[in-house]
């Protein structure tokens, strides 16, 4: 079983950009090049759990409002949603609607979804 949970894990591609992301599409800026690598992996999954998937996954039991099309499930759901969490979350500080991320993290997050994809 383990086995073959290792070998599901490794044949999984990186998963391809939706050219029809919610709020455009961003272009990576210079400054990618000197910066940290974030990941879905190391970083952004753990990180929208903590932070969205209250109530942003699908199966979250109380969304508190949360549109039923706003899921961040998965690395691909956050992908096509990217345009607009930078906006929300990194520019207008308004997501979470409680706010409470630190600043070493929402510099992280902007990395990780201008950079690494
Ligand atoms: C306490 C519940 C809650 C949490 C936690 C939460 N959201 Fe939301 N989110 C909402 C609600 C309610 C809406 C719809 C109202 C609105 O847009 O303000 C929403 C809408 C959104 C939208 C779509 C609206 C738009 O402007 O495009 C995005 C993107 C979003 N949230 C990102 C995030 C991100 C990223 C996080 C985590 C950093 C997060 N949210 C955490 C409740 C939440």
């Amino acid at each position: 079983m383990i086995a073959l949970l290792w070998v599901a894990c490794t044949v999984v591609s990186p998963p391809v950009v939706d050219d029809s992301g919610v709020g455009g599409d961003l272009d990576r800026p210079g400054w990618c090049d000197t910066a940290v690598e974030v990941t879905w992996e190391d970083w952004g999954d753990g990180f929208m759990r903590t932070q969205c998937q209250g109530c942003h996954a699908s199966q979250a039991e109380e969304r508190y409002g949360a549109p039923p099309e706003v899921v961040f499930d998965t690395e691909a759901d956050v992908i096509r949603w990217r345009a607009r969490i930078l906006v929300r979350t990194v520019d207008e500080r308004t997501m979470p609607p409680a706010g409470g991320v630190d600043e070493v993290d929402l510099q992280l997050l902007e990395t990780w979804l201008r950079c690494s994809y």
